[in-house]
């Protein structure tokens, strides 16, 4: 279906994306564009997303001359392709615009049907249909800006010389002895083999053992790095807590680096500067994105009473995150700090603080990024008795080189530590925890030949880009999020 007229036919004219024309000063140039209708106001102006861009081009339609019929197909979601010159805006908003000589309709959308339409939506609502939220301009900057990080993760490593180590998916370890996983069977599972004890015969499994997805990637990883030296997975994990919250997942892909010769002060400044790098990137490559996030966080926050307001706009916190210096200190130190602090002395924690030992809640940790220190905290030497297996004891006997970094409005951003490479401390605390040392024979190997002092941490990519997006639910900063009860698309 054509308008009425067009210089040249329009099939020969090569698409250009929208992002490359908006930039375009070339006016006069017969171009092609294809997209999705956002909108199509007084029957004219066509606002055009092709995904290149958070932002629109506008196309306007000669509608005197056109065909009625096809001006009425230009509904919200429809794909069409656009053929016209390109010409320079007398509207508000934007530099350049497209006049229309050809237009064609790739795909109908029913806007009775579409559920998508030009108003805003909650997000909540956009989860219900998250096949289709991508189309918002709030999914796709944040899944910009997701992709620029995880870029920005392997650039990072490529340049410092690590090697990426892809470690299974499907393991036969409980990497974290948390006991928090996803069986992986075959079996039929109506009617399994069972031994004579009764138990389910995993002999007869797929694997012939029990397995399960991997909850984290970092035994593996230390495999690798003694002897590749410097090694990093990125790559998705998978735990089945019942925490049905903002920060966690069931499904989440982790980054965890392993570096051969560092101690706990090496792990602690490879991760300031792996935090630090890719919030840079972020800035320096996503400035339309997270101009826009901003705003929408500012509109989100106005909903809240005062006191529940971020001090600081999105963007400033990035800028300030990316260049202020951590803070260091000990879990004890922390402890202390928490001990006498207000709301705990109030009485409003949740849990109180009232002994050493006590393991630190998200409320904790957010009391001492955002209220105490208002910048984001490592905090190291944690008591073992609250902290994995594989972590290094120090000298005091009571506590280990682990560390945290927590991070304002996340908490938790990194778990880490300086691990135990000392054969006889690791099998005898692997013992007090009931880890099987049978089954990790192949770790403890490290440890016999040729150990040596090693480091590693993992940075759980969607409280990353939570943070960088300003978004408030880990759910809506991947594509389709795995949570108990939450398994669509
Ligand atoms: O502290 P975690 O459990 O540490 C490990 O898995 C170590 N093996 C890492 C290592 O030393 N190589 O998890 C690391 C990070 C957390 O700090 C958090 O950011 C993220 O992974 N994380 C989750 N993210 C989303 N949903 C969940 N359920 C998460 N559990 C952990
Ligand atoms: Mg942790």
């Amino acid at each position: 279906m054509y308008l009425k007229t067009f210089l040249i036919p329009p099939n020969i004219v090569k698409r250009t994306k929208v992002k490359e024309l908006l930039n375009s000063t070339a006016y006069g140039t017969e171009v092609n564009l294809k997209g999705w209708v956002r909108t199509f106001r007084n029957n004219q102006f066509i606002a055009v997303n092709d995904g290149s861009t958070i932002n629109n081009i506008q196309a306007v339609v000669d509608f005197q001359n056109a065909d009625e019929a096809l001006l009425k197909r230009l509904t919200t979601g429809a794909a069409i392709s656009v053929t016209g010159e390109l010409i320079e805006s007398l509207g508000k908003g934007q530099k350049v615009e497209v006049k229309v000589k050809h237009l064609e309709i790739l795909g109908d959308s029913d806007a009775e049907k579409f559920p998508l339409q030009p108003k805003k939506h909650s997000l909540e609502f956009l989860r219900e249909i998250a096949h289709l939220r991508f189309r918002t301009n709030t999914f796709n900057a944040v899944f910009k800006v997701r992709h620029a990080l995880a870029f920005a993760i392997h650039q990072f490593f490529n340049d410092r010389g690590f090697v990426y180590l892809h470690t299974p998916v499907i393991t036969a370890s409980d990497a974290e002895g948390a006991g928090e996983m996803f069986r992986v069977t075959a079996l039929d599972f109506d009617n399994p083999p069972r031994t004579e004890e009764g138990k389910v015969d995993f002999k007869q499994d797929f694997f012939g053992k029990s397995t399960n997805l991997t909850v984290s990637g970092q035994l593996e990883a230390e495999l690798g790095a003694m002897a590749l030296g410097e090694v990093y997975t990125f790559g998705p994990t998978f735990r089945a807590e019942n925490s049905n919250t903002a920060r966690h997942l069931a499904e989440f892909w982790m980054i965890e680096p392993e570096v051969a010769f560092a101690d706990l002060n090496d792990n602690a400044k490879l991760a300031e500067d792996l935090l630090q790098y890719t919030i840079k990137y972020a800035l320096d490559n996503c400035a339309d994105e997270l101009e826009f996030l901003k705003t929408r966080l500012l509109d989100e926050e106005k909903l809240k009473p005062q006191d529940e307001r971020s001090e600081m706009d999105l963007l400033t916190k990035l800028h300030f995150c990316s260049s202020t210096e951590f803070e260091r200190l000990t879990y004890t130190e922390a402890i202390e700090i928490l001990k006498n602090s207000t709301p705990n002395k109030k009485k409003k924690f949740k849990y109180l603080i009232e002994n050493w030992g006590a393991d630190l809640q998200s409320e904790h940790e957010r009391f001492l990024v955002e209220k105490h220190f208002k910048k984001p905290v490592i905090l190291t030497d944690y008591p073992k008795d609250i902290k994995s297996f594989y972590m290094r004891l120090n000298e005091d006997g009571k506590t280990v080189r682990a560390m945290d970094i927590l991070f304002p409005g996340i908490g938790e951003i990194i778990g880490g530590s300086q691990r135990e490479e000392r054969l006889e401390f690791l099998e005898k605390r692997m013992n007090e925890m009931h880890i099987p040392t049978d089954e990790l024979y192949w770790y403890l190997d490290t440890r016999k030949f040729g150990t040596a002092p090693h480091a590693g941490f993992g940075l759980g990519f969607e409280r990353l880009v939570l943070f960088v997006t300003g978004m408030t639910n880990i759910r809506d900063v991947i594509p389709f999020p795995r949570a108990p009860k939450t398994a669509e698309f």
